[in-house]
C-alpha cells in the first residue's frame, strides 16, 4: 500500500531495535545526555520477554555458588559453552536481581529465609530461579517500561518495523549508520540515523509453525545483520519447549517448566505412565532437549496428538497461587490443573545461536550492537538452560550500554543518508505469494528441520528454501513492503541459515538431533558452526570463533 504520509528522516545517538528486556535495559543504562531512540515493531509489551514465565536465574542461596551455575549451564550447553562468559554472566546473576528490583520488581519473597522465594527449573541443581509467581516477563517488562518513559532522554516509537540497516561504505570500511523503517500505520518508510544501533530483536522462533513465542520473533535482526555483513553462529540449535498447552484454539501458550520444578509428572494419556524415566534418571528435571525428544519419541511411537502434563496430586490453593497464569490460561480451555492432567506438545521455543558479539555486545560491523535472544555470545552452547535468557538479555544490554557511554565519540554526527526509495516498486496484485509462502516455509520449517533431522530431511528443505528465497526476493523488488512480507523475507533467510547449520554439524549434540549421526562426535568439542556472509564459505572451526 501506498503510504498516507511523507516519509521523515530522524536523527539520534543510540538507536535501539527492540522493547524487550535486553532494549528495555540498555536504553536505561545509556548515558543520559546522550538521544536514545527506542524503536518496536507491535506495541511496546509485545516480546518474548512479556511472556517469559519461569522467571530469572541468579545465585541467591548458601547452598548455592556461581561454581554450580557454571557446572549446570556447561553441562546443558553440551560442550559448546564459551567457558569466560559463562562465568562473566552468572557472576553478575545476583546484581541483576538487584538492578530489577531496584527498577521495581517485586520478585516472589520467601518469608522463611527472608530472601526471595527460588524455584528449580531443567538442568538447575539448585533451586535457583527467581520469579515474580508465573508472571516474570510481564512485570519485567512493564517495570522498565514505565522506568523507560520516565527518561527525558528516550524516545519510544512503536508500530515501526526495521527493514534493513543503512551501512556507510568507506575508505574500505564499513558502519552501521541508522536503518531504514516502515510504520505501520502509515506505510511510510523513515529513515533513522544514528551513531550506533543496538539490535535486540529477540529469536525467529516463527520460522516454525508450532511456537511458544510471539509474532514478533521473525528473525529480523538476524536476517539484516547477516545482509549487512555479520556472521552468524550455532543457528541449528532451535530450543523446542517441551511443555506447550495443546488445543487447537490455544495460540503461543508456554506451561512453565517450574510446573515440573514443583513436581508436575508427565505422562502417557490413557495408561497414565511416567515415561521421563525412561529417558532420563533426572526424569521431568532433565534439560529440556532430552524431554522435549521423549515426548517427540512418544508421540510418533503412539500417535498421539499430545502427552499430559499432572501437578494435580499438589494442594489446589498451592497451584492457583503459584501459578496463576498457568491456571486461568488452562481454565480459558476448560482444564482444570488442579484436577486434571493438562495435555502439552513441544514448540520452537529459543533460538541459541545469533549474531557473533564479544563481550560488549559489537558485531563484526562496526557501530552495530547485538543482545538479547538475537545474538550468539557463546553462553548457552548446544543447549540453553532454562531462565538463563532473560539474565543474558541484562548482563549483555549493561555491557553494551557500557561500552557506548565510554567510546562513543561526543562530536561526530551521523552522515547524510539517503532516504527509502519506492520509484520502482507498485502494489502488490498478489498478496496470496506471502501468505502461502509464510505457511510453507513454517510447516516445511517443523517437518523436516525440527526436533528429529536427518541428512535427506535437510536436504529436501533446503530445496524448499531456496525456491522460495528466490520467489520472495522477486516480490520484494517488484512491490511495496508491509510488515508481512519484511517479516517473510527475514524468517527465509532465517531458515536457510538454520539448514546449512544443521548440514554443517554431522553429530547430534545438545539440541541438534539427527538420526544419521546420532552419537556426539568429540573431535566437535568446543567447535561452533559459523557462517561467514562475506566469503561465502561456511567454516564449523573453533578458530573461526571470536572467544
Ligand atoms: P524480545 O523480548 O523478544 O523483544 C524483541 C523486541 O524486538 C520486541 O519489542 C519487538 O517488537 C522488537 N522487534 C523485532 N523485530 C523488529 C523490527 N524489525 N523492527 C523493530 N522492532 C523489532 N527466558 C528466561 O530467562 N526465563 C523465562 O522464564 C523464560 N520464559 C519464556 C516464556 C516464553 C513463553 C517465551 C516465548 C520465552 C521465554 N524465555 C524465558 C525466553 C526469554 O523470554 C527471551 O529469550 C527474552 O525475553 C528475549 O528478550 P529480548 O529482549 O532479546 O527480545
Ligand atoms: C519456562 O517458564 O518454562 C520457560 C523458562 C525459559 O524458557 O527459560
Amino acid at each position: 500500500m501506498a503510504a498516507d504520509s511523507a516519509p521523515v528522516t530522524h536523527d539520534t545517538d543510540i538507536l535501539i531495535l527492540g522493547s524487550g528486556a535486553a532494549g528495555l535495559c540498555a536504553a536505561l543504562e545509556a548515558d543520559p545526555r546522550l538521544r536514545v531512540t527506542l524503536l518496536c515493531k507491535a506495541s511496546p509489551t509485545e516480546s518474548s520477554t512479556n511472556y517469559a514465565q519461569g522467571g530469572v536465574s541468579a545465585v541467591l542461596d548458601d547452598k548455592d555458588s556461581v561454581a554450580l551455575h557454571v557446572a549446570d549451564t556447561t553441562s546443558t550447553g553440551g560442550g559448546l559453552c564459551h567457558p569466560e562468559v559463562v562465568q562473566r554472566v552468572t557472576d553478575r546473576g545476583a546484581a541483576m536481581i538487584r538492578w530489577l528490583q531496584d527498577q521495581g520488581v517485586n520478585f516472589t519473597p520467601y518469608p522463611p529465609s527472608g530472601g526471595l522465594h527460588l524455584t528449580q527449573e531443567g538442568g538447575h541443581s539448585r533451586r535457583r530461579v527467581a520469579h515474580v509467581a508465573d508472571h516474570t516477563g510481564r512485570t519485567i517488562q512493564e517495570a522498565l517500561m514505565e522506568q523507560v518513559r520516565s527518561r527525558p532522554n528516550v524516545a519510544l516509537h512503536s508500530h515501526c518495523i526495521a527493514v534493513d540497516l543503512i551501512v556507510q561504505r568507506q575508505a574500505g570500511e564499513n558502519r552501521c549508520i541508522g536503518i531504514y523503517a516502515q510504520d505501520t500505520r502509515t506505510n511510510a518508510v523513515d529513515t533513522y540515523r544514528a551513531r550506533c544501533v543496538i539490535l535486540a530483536t529477540g529469536g525467529a522462533s516463527k520460522v516454525y509453525l508450532y511456537t511458544s513465542n510471539p509474532d514478533t520473533s521473525s528473525g529480523d535482526g538476524l536476517a539484516m545483520a547477516w545482509r549487512a555483513g555479520c556472521r552468524v553462529a550455532n543457528m541449528e540449535f532451535i530450543q523446542f519447549h517441551p511443555t506447550c498447552l495443546y488445543d487447537p484454539r490455544a495460540k503461543s501458550s508456554l506451561m512453565t517448566e517450574a510446573l515440573r520444578g514443583e513436581g508436575a509428572k508427565l505422562r502417557l494419556p490413557g495408561s497414565g505412565e511416567e515415561f521421563m524415566p525412561r529417558f532420563d534418571e533426572r526424569g521431568e528435571l532433565a534439560p529440556r532437549d532430552i524431554i522435549a525428544r521423549a515426548i517427540d519419541h512418544e508421540m510418533k511411537r503412539l500417535g498421539l496428538d499430545y502427552v499430559h502434563l499432572d501437578i494435580s496430586h499438589k494442594p489446589a490453593d498451592e497451584l492457583r497461587e503459584a501459578f496463576p497464569n498457568a491456571y486461568s490460561r488452562c481454565l480459558e480451555y476448560d482444564i482444570d490443573l488442579t484436577r486434571q492432567p493438562i495435555p502439552v506438545v513441544p514448540a520452537a521455543h529459543y533460538t541459541c545461536g545469533g549474531i557473533m558479539t564479544d563481550r560488549h555486545g559489537c558485531t563484526d560491523l562496526p557501530g552495530l550492537y547485538a543482545i538479547g535472544e538475537v545474538a550468539h555470545t557463546g553462553l548457552h552452547g548446544a543447549n540453553r538452560m532454562a531462565s538463563n535468557s532473560l539474565l543474558e538479555c541484562l548482563v549483555l544490554a549493561h555491557a553494551a550500554s557500557g561500552h557506548i557511554n565510554e567510546t562513543l565519540s561526543r562530536d561526530a554526527s551521523p552522515p547524510e543518508v539517503t532516504p527509502w526509495d519506492e520509484s520502482r516498486v507498485s502494489d502488490s496484485d498478489e498478496e496470496v505469494v506471502v501468505s502461502h509462502n509464510w505457511d510453507e516455509l513454517r510447516r516445511f520449517m517443523w517437518d523436516y528441520v525440527g526436533i528429529v533431522r536427518t541428512s535427506k530431511r535437510l536436504e529436501r528443505a533446503q530445496h524448499r528454501c531456496t525456491l522460495l528465497h528466490e520467489e520472495i526476493n522477486e516480490y520484494y523488488r517488484d512491490f511495496r513492503i508491509s510488515r508481512d512480507l519484511i517479516e517473510l523475507r527475514n524468517l527465509v533467510q532465517v531458515a536457510d541459515l538454520i539448514i546449512r547449520c544443521a548440514m554443517m554439524r554431522r553429530e547430534s549434540r545438545g539440541l541438534h538431533y539427527t538420526l544419521d549421526y546420532p552419537e556426539l562426535d568429540p573431535t566437535m568439542d568446543g567447535c561452533d558452526t559459523v557462517l561467514h556472509p562475506e566469503a561465502g564459505r561456511d567454516l564449523p572451526l573453533q578458530a573461526a570463533v571470536t572467544r
